[in-house]
């Protein structure tokens, strides 16, 4: 991979040549054939997508499904209608928890979470418990993000209704054992519902060999824009499941008391839906695979093991999770003894590193780890290894710019 010329793609980073942006994992940098893609179908193709009968109606309308075809290949989904497009991944686990939760759970069901999600994936499985009476499990991991065999065997259970769960941790960065979750929920008779947020722009991904029953991504992290995201369920789940949201283009008929609601896909996708951002985002995934994903992964590891390196002859640097660079997917969190996150953040912003500081949105599995707060560096394949190297000469002044004595 000729890293130079991938930065060319980019128009952001061209524009700020001194810019170490290391906060992929938040949103990643967008290259420029997907902001063209976005104006192209505002300046070619704009019209409301699903509705109109002429001819620059349906030319929107083909945009948006062969977008969703694009997202069905990228993922090996069976049926294009599987695919259903919201604004983003935290909108898809909301869709299901709300939908399917209230069809699947009763008083004395379980629902099997991890300590590493984001909250995300926690908050709409403690509400629909809250509504439904069921109850909210925990799998426990251990420092590393690691989850072992007994911990699954001891969590998943009869009782377990449903298993919400990160393919990767937005904090730790550790893979989850995901094929192992499928099978000791399938032999319980639960669903699997994978958070894939922080997995898909770095892994390839089959949904047919994971035999997840629901998945769902940001648009944004893996170079398309904002607002677009996506959910896949197994046709027969999303078709037995309640519209979320009610409203325009999600019906085949209304009348005083009541309505028909259309089949799948567009019984989820109501009012005007984000066709431009379908487009922007067909053409991420495009960039993506042209890329491929064992360069992405190749080269992602190189970095964080420069990283891990660098940061490890660094005293009073912890980082958590894993020692080895291939179970970080691309994030490196950490605390440095006596220095709040926010301080470490706004010293390496005046150096030109942009990495993010706080929470993350996993607040208990902060608590799990014995931490408040902490800093988070996350990379992503058009970072160099001069970015690398300047993060690291940072961070060892860090505490010597804070008043300390080394
Ligand atoms: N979910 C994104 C993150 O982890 C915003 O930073």
């Amino acid at each position: 991979m000729n890293v130079k010329k991938i930065r060319e793609d980019f128009p952001l980073l061209l524009a700020n040549p001194d810019l170490t942006y290391l906060d992929s994992a938040a949103t990643s940098q967008k290259p420029a054939c997907v902001l063209r893609a976005e104006r192209e179908f505002y300046e070619c193709h704009n019209a409301n997508p699903l509705r109109g009968l002429y001819e620059l109606s349906e030319n929107a309308t083909k945009c948006y499904e062969d977008a969703r075809k694009t997202v069905q290949h990228f993922i090996g989904a069976a049926r294009p209608e599987e695919i259903i497009f919201t604004r983003n991944a935290t909108e898809s686990l909301n869709l299901v928890a709300y939908s399917l939760g209230s069809l699947l759970l009763k008083p004395g069901d379980e629902v099997v979470v991890s300590i590493m999600e984001h909250h995300s994936n926690l908050l709409p499985w403690q509400m629909v418990c809250r509504q439904t009476g069921a109850t909210l499990k925990f799998l426990e991991c251990d420092q590393t993000g690691f989850l072992s065999d007994e911990t699954l065997e001891n969590a998943i259970t009869d009782k377990t209704r449903l298993v919400a769960i990160a393919q990767v941790s937005n904090v730790l960065g550790r893979t989850a054992p995901i094929e192992k979750i499928v099978k000791l929920a399938r032999k319980h008779g639960a669903v699997v519902v994978m958070d894939a947020a922080q997995s898909a722009p770095h892994m390839p991904i089959n949904v047919k060999d994971l035999e997840v029953d629901f998945m769902a991504f940001s648009g944004h992290k893996l170079m398309g824009p904002m607002g677009i995201g996506v959910l896949y369920g197994k046709k027969e789940l999303l078709e037995e499941m309640p519209p979320f949201l009610t409203g325009g283009e999600m019906i085949d008929s209304v009348s005083r008391t009541g309505a028909v609601f259309a089949p799948l896909p567009h019984k989820f996708e109501a009012g005007t839906v984000n066709a431009a951002g379908a487009w922007g985002l067909k053409a991420a995934i495009e960039y993506l695979q042209q890329i491929g994903f064992d360069e992405i992964k190749r080269r992602e590891e190189a970095l964080t093991s420069r990283a891990l390196e660098g940061l490890k002859e660094i005293p009073h640097v912890h980082v958590l999770g894993s020692e080895k660079a291939e179970e970080h997917c691309g994030i490196l969190t950490f605390t440095i003894d006596g220095v709040h996150p926010h301080d470490v953040s706004a010293i390496l912003d005046a150096d030109g590193i942009a990495v993010r500081a706080g929470h993350h949105c996993a607040q208990p599995l902060m608590e799990y780890l014995g931490v408040s707060t902490t800093t988070r560096a996350s990379l992503f394949f058009y970072n160099t290894e001069e970015e690398i190297d300047a993060f690291v000469e940072s961070m060892k002044t860090v505490r010597r710019r804070m008043g300390y004595g080394e």
